[in-house]
């Protein structure tokens, strides 16, 4: 059998570099990889994971081969993947699948070379290796005894799954980890969305009109960062709670059929479909950039972009000029698919270190428990817990502990007014 396919070998070094970087910054993960490589708690299993193949996810690898497992790996977006990193990971001996810059075709050519390894755990991120193992190999489900999902678009579409009957292994939804999805999808998502919209325009954020569609975690991240770089945020919504929050939080609140005449700069983070339209992109300003941080590139309608387009150019890495016909030009980042992963390096290693311990931490729970029925579960409270306490020890904070009396009040319900 093939052992790995990337873009070029000789990025490995530079790949090697990177992923000590990230690993320098990710001391929980670090702590789990030292514990794993004393007990071997997966020795002899094999792992399939879909996952941006960045320099944090290949700690994660390393992690997981500590512990005694082979690892087979694909990308999880065409478009997210580090080359140099597949390049050290290929020279690790992990079977890594995965090249910037694919076509669909050749995505789920990696997503199947992985299931070619028969994987009794998979990592997914996005649901598409857990949906290409459900709909075309399904006579190999029998081979897994669970699974583990990053991301809340995947654990919408397993919970959907899971609903209509048609999940065939249990999945823990590492996504909606407390130190998950407050951390990672929140500063994460935050941080890196802005990183991906400078590396790409080397645009002035400061008295922008910085319109995001969404107010989940991601978008909340994003919207807190473009505040604090100077930008009027407006805020797009179809929840009357989170719309009710954003309005609290002094961001303006409308429908984006209002603002797409306002902003200048456009992101979409709602895990949803054509959030932003031909209808929308008529009223938009001569200049406006559009860029989406949700898992899928289906938020912007990219159909709709091309057919009001005379002519399209590539003005850098990472931005599209569209013109339309009436001359105004609008501007697409990283062809509408997730610009933190597209045009800059995703999550930084802190926050990662959470979300990927989970992972780790979550892959060693399924193979020590019996298998379970298959449904999505949430990540073991004492999972969560316990990597809170290893990122505040890395963090050198320092918490108080319950009193005896303390713990007693909490308990009872007798005492009220004195
Ligand atoms: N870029 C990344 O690195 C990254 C990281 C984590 C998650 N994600 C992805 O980002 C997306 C959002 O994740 P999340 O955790 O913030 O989800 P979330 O469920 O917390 O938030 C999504 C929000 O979008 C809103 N929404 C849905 N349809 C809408 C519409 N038509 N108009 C306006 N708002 C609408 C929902 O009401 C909700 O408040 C998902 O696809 C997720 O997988 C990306």
């Amino acid at each position: 059998m093939e052992e790995f396919q990337v873009k070029d070998k000789t990025l490995a070094p530079q790949g090697h570099l990177q992923i000590e970087w990230a690993s320098a910054h990710m001391p929980v993960l670090n702590q789990i990889k030292r514990r794993f490589s004393k007990e071997k708690p997966l020795n002899g299993l094999t792992l399939g994971a879909c996952l941006h193949v960045t320099k944090e996810t290949a700690v994660l690898v390393d992690t997981l081969m500590a512990g005694g497992a082979k690892v087979a790996l694909c990308g999880s977006n065409p478009l997210s993947t580090q080359d140099d990193v597949t390049a050290a990971l290929a020279e690790k001996g992990v079977h890594v699948f995965a090249q910037r810059g694919q076509t669909t075709e050749e995505y789920y050519w990696c997503i199947d070379k992985v299931l070619d390894y028969k994987p009794l755990i998979t990592l997914d991120d996005g649901a598409d290796l857990v949906g290409t193992l459900h709909s075309k190999r399904a006579e190999e489900l029998a081979n897994v005894k669970g699974g583990t999902e990053e991301t809340t678009t995947g654990v919408i579409r397993l919970r959907a799954m899971e609903k209509a009957g048609n999940l065939k292994y249990p999945i823990i939804a590492v996504n909606d980890a407390y130190t998950k999805y407050l951390f990672d999808n929140r500063y994460g998502t935050g941080q890196s969305t802005i990183d991906g919209i400078l590396r790409a325009t080397n645009t002035l954020l400061a008295g922008k009109t910085f319109v995001i569609c969404g107010y989940g975690w991601c978008a909340r991240g994003i919207a807190m960062r473009a505040q604090g770089m100077g930008a009027n945020v407006i805020v797009t919504e179809v929840s009357p709670l989170r719309a009710l929050e954003a309005a609290m939080n002094g961001l303006r609140v409308m429908p984006i059929a209002e603002a797409a005449a306002r902003g200048d700069i456009f992101v979409t983070a709602t895990g949803d479909i054509n959030i932003i339209r031909k209808e929308h992109m008529q009223k938009m300003k001569d200049g406006a950039i559009i860029a989406n941080s949700g898992h899928f590139n289906v938020e912007i309608s990219l159909k709709d972009l091309e057919d009001l387009s005379t002519a399209k150019r590539t003005m850098r890495p990472n931005l599209e000029e569209y013109t339309l016909k009436d001359g105004r030009k609008l501007y697409l980042l990283s062809e509408g698919r997730l610009v933190n992963l597209a045009a800059a390096e995703g999550h930084p290693s802190e926050v990662m270190d959470m979300s990927f311990a989970n992972q780790a931490l979550c892959v060693e729970y399924l193979t020590k428990t019996a298998k379970m029925p298959p449904k999505v579960y949430t990540v073991p409270k004492d999972i969560d817990e316990t990597v809170a306490e290893l990122k505040l020890k890395a963090m050198g904070v320092k918490i108080d502990e319950l009193t005896p009396e303390q713990k007693k009040y909490l308990a009872t319900w007798e005492m009220g007014t004195i």
